[in-house]
């Protein structure tokens, strides 16, 4: 990602505030949003399967200046793609040509189905989020666009609302059928905290993440990323084919979240071998979870970590989500020192992996896994440590420095 902003908050938010009146011209002040991105800690495709999921909001954000307008104007701008986006309100409809532009646009649509009165909008986002690295850059787009829009109208909903809607904009408006994992840990993230959430009763709790005892690190391959709205649209109907083939002989099974490992050990020879792979991993992944949060709650971090790394196994070998680059990075990863584990980040089929460390290998476990990468692949990785952090805020004068 193109880093044009490598000073503080304040500086990002004063470019933002420049871009914007320089191209949509003179209007109401500008105010200023932040929201996370997410890193999952576990939880693969458990989500839409109604399953369960340990995760939390990072400290790498999208900031956007914004104010709203009186002449039915729609107006984006991104600082990282410097690109500009016109539309129009009421009729919103996603448009191929507006690009990253739909998610604003989609969270205004499903604003205005709730009824509130936007008359315009301008917005101009800058992020230090990778874009393309599974760490939910399009969330924090939906999040800090919901903020923004619900402040500068001085009205409010509730965060289970917002997350509903902000979602609803992703599987509705721009089509992408994603589960709630990604709203949800954006919307709801605290500093050092991770979220365990049962995504079928949507109860969750809150777990302290001790960061003096590891680090997390986030290591972007860079590559691939194309296939993931198709793939990911077929793991979901093979996840719902798999559960009615459960479903025949065990009519309790409303989705994969209701499989047991009994069930999968009785029906799974009698399904086809693909099927029977994809529960496999969701049903063991659910066990992942509750064992990763027992984890966390006894600060046990070498646990976790193996925890992590039993769940890359099954999302490379179950699931098929890896692809040979992310395979290479993983290996080389656990070959270093200090290194507790390590798991695909977000959907997968590229972007990025995150790893859990010892904290005093954090520099070098930095230096080495992307200079070994290139040494291997040729290839450039980045790797970037991060730190669980809080949900959307308005940023004000005293807090931007
Ligand atoms: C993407 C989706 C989420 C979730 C993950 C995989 O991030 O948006 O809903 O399914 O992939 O766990």
């Amino acid at each position: 990602m193109k880093e044009i902003f490598p000073e503080d908050t304040r500086g990002r938010c004063d470019r933002l505030e420049q871009e914007l009146e320089k191209r949509f011209g003179p209007g109401e002040p500008v105010r200023f949003f932040r929201a996370p991105g997410r890193v999952d800690l576990m939880g693969s495709h458990t989500d839409y399967n109604l399953g369960l999921i340990l995760a939390g909001a990072v400290d790498r954000e999208i900031v956007a200046a914004a104010r709203l307008r009186p002449d039915g104007q729609l107006n984006f701008y991104s600082q990282n793609l410097d690109q500009e986006v016109r539309t129009r309100l009421p009729q919103l409809r996603p448009e191929p040509a507006h690009g990253w532009a739909n998610y604003p646009k989609g969270v205004i649509h499903e604003l205005n189905k709730l009824g509130f009165p936007l008359t315009g909008l301008d917005l101009a986002v800058h992020g230090t989020i990778p874009v393309g690295g599974n760490l939910s850059s399009s969330a924090a787009l939906e999040a800090v666009t919901a903020r923004a829009v619900l402040d500068l109208l001085k009205e409010s909903l509730a965060a289970w609302e917002t997350i509903h809607l902000c979602r609803r904009a992703e599987t509705d408006f721009v089509g992408l059928p994603c589960g709630i994992l990604d709203q949800f840990t954006v919307i709801m993230g605290r500093p050092d905290t991770a979220l365990f959430l049962d995504c079928r009763s949507l109860e969750y709790e809150r777990f302290p993440f001790p960061a003096d005892q590891a680090a997390l690190v986030v290591i972007n391959s860079g590559v691939g990323r194309e296939l993931v709205a198709s793939e990911y649209a077929g793991r979901v109907a093979e996840c719902q084919k798999a559960a009615e083939h459960f479903r025949r002989y065990r009519p309790r099974v409303q989705s994969l979240r209701d499989v047991t490992e009994a069930d999968l050990e009785a029906i799974g020879p009698l399904m086809p071998e693909t099927l029977f792979r994809r529960a496999r991993h969701v049903v063991t992944e659910n066990r992942r979870v509750r064992e990763a949060a027992a984890a966390l709650s006894r600060a046990d971090m070498a646990a976790l970590g193996r925890i992590m790394e039993a769940g890359f196994q099954s999302s490379r070998d179950d699931y098929q989500i890896s692809i040979p680059e992310l395979d290479r990075l993983h290996g080389i990863a656990s070959s270093l020192p200090g290194v507790l584990g390590t798991r695909i980040a977000g959907a997968g089929w590229g972007g990025c992996l995150i790893s859990l460390l010892q904290p005093e290998v954090l520099d070098n476990f930095m230096k080495k896994v992307v200079s070994l990468y290139r040494d291997k692949t040729g290839r450039q990785a980045s790797a970037m440590a991060v730190r669980l952090g809080g949900g959307p805020e308005e940023i004000r004068a005293e807090a931007s420095s």
